[in-house]
């Protein structure tokens, strides 16, 4: 771009259009500016009057580069800055809760009680480049969450996050019973959906299992089973009218079954012969896409769409000894980062930025990918249940850890709305 000298130099013909630009520009960023005010308007009752800045937009996966930071090195509020380039430092300060202290960590998960002792592993905070991301603070997130309900939708990975977020709030409660499971459930693995109320901020924290999104099929009678791309996961009556409701769907979209794609997956009657996984996805996406730009009220709720997290299996599937065991430092060397380029990734992103809807991206995929170092491994079963047959567990993480990290910038995306 010419310098401001330079401008003042340029021809007219040139100098209007520039106006004409800018003029355009300015009518753009009113347009823009009119977008719903989401969490002003959600989380304040009565809307700020200060409707100045985009912040609320800043994270829509349309709007968010990578790195597309100023290159300015001094570290300034989140408002603009992409919280997902950054590193891991160590903090020796103690984790959001202390480990093996949380009863709603599952088994799986619970690394310490499993008998991991290295703990560095949860003494990793991420630290953003631009900025410096608030930590989680659990009364003012309950305070935020007052009177509402947040929901987990997807995998075993949200409930993974949701765990943490669970003892995150949980661990900021002096009374630690005034949380509990709206009806007694105690087993995280068993159930399609949770409900955790924190009595006294009248607001709950849910999870509720949809792995694709959309609806998996089980024609009545016959024993085929099939996933119907064109039909929104009928577990969406439970969350619809969340407050905020926070998405993912990855991981079952390379399983066997799903990435052979033969005579499994459907459209109203017709069952695709073959189609690949990406296809698939796309298409479930679309559905999801579609399903939320109808029926979501983006007044009155706040969406996120969880990234997809790498796995870190290392000589080996996750069924065929894949392993990553003794893993204790995170990655350090960008180079050793996954090369390998993900369809998945491209196609939710793709998807996301064609929604009408503000989707706030929770972009964790290349922040993940550093953490070779923080999951169950061969600690998703106690030491007693321990052989060296064990299946190693290198794509969940262990609690406290990495979902951690990602709930804080989900904190932080929240907070930009308290302005
Ligand atoms: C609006 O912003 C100004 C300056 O940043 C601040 O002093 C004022 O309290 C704000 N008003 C509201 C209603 O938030
Ligand atoms: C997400 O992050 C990755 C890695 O930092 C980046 O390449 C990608 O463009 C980001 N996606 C979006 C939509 O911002
Ligand atoms: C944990 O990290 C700290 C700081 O990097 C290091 O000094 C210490 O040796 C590490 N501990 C273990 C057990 O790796
Ligand atoms: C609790 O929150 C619900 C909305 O989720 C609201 O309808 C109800 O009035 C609230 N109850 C109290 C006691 O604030």
């Amino acid at each position: 771009m010419a310098s401001s000298k330079d401008w003042f130099h340029l021809p007219p013909f040139i100098a209007t259009s520039f106006s004409l630009f800018f003029l355009l520009l300015l009518f753009f960023l009113i347009v823009n500016g009119r977008r719903p005010q989401l969490t002003s308007l959600l989380f304040n009752p009565t809307p700020s009057k200060n409707h100045t800045s985009s912040a609320s937009n800043t994270y829509q996966a349309s709007g968010s580069g990578s790195g597309s930071g100023s290159g300015s090195s001094k570290k300034r509020g989140v408002e603009g800055c992409n919280l997902f380039d950054g590193r891991w430092v160590y903090d020796e300060s103690s984790p959001s809760y202390p480990a093996g202290s949380c009863p709603f960590v599952d088994s799986g998960f619970n690394c310490f009680r499993n008998g991991r002792r290295d703990l560095n592993y949860t003494k990793l905070r991420w630290q953003p480049t631009h900025c410096t991301a608030p930590r989680l603070e659990g009364k003012k997130m309950l305070e935020m969450l007052r009177g509402k309900r947040m929901v987990f939708v997807g995998d075993s990975l949200n409930r993974n996050m949701w765990e943490s977020l669970l003892c995150m709030l949980r661990h900021s409660l002096q009374d630690k019973d005034r949380v509990f499971e709206a009806s007694g459930k105690q087993d995280f693995k068993a159930r399609s959906s949770y409900s955790f109320r924190f009595i006294d901020y009248n607001c709950s924290v849910e999870f509720s299992w949809s792995p694709f999104l959309v609806q998996p099929w089980d024609s009545k009678g016959k024993v085929k089973e099939t996933l119907r791309l064109d039909m929104i996961d009928r577990a969406s009556t439970r969350y619809k009218d969340a407050d905020v409701i926070i998405f993912n769907s990855g991981h079952w979209w390379t399983h066997e079954k799903t990435s052979k794609g033969i005579n499994y997956y459907q459209e109203g009657d017709y069952v695709h012969p073959r189609l690949s996984s990406g296809d698939a996805y796309r298409k479930a996406m679309t559905t999801w896409a579609k399903w939320v730009d109808e029926h979501i009220d983006p007044l009155r709720t706040r969406v996120f769409f969880r990234g997809y997290a790498w796995s870190h299996f290392s000589g080996g599937q996750w069924n065929s000894g894949g392993n990553c065991d003794g893993e204790t430092v995170p990655i350090t060397d960008d180079k050793h980062l996954a090369k390998r380029y993900l369809v998945l990734i491209s196609i939710l992103e793709s998807v996301l930025a064609e929604m009408r809807t503000p989707v706030l991206y929770l972009n964790v995929t290349r922040m993940t990918d550093y953490r070779k170092d923080g999951h169950p491994s061969v600690y998703r079963v106690p030491a007693g249940r321990r052989s060296p047959e064990t299946i190693q567990d290198c794509s969940h993480w262990c609690l406290p850890g990495v979902p951690d990290a990602w709930n804080e910038l989900l904190y932080a995306m929240l907070l930009q709305g308290l302005r």
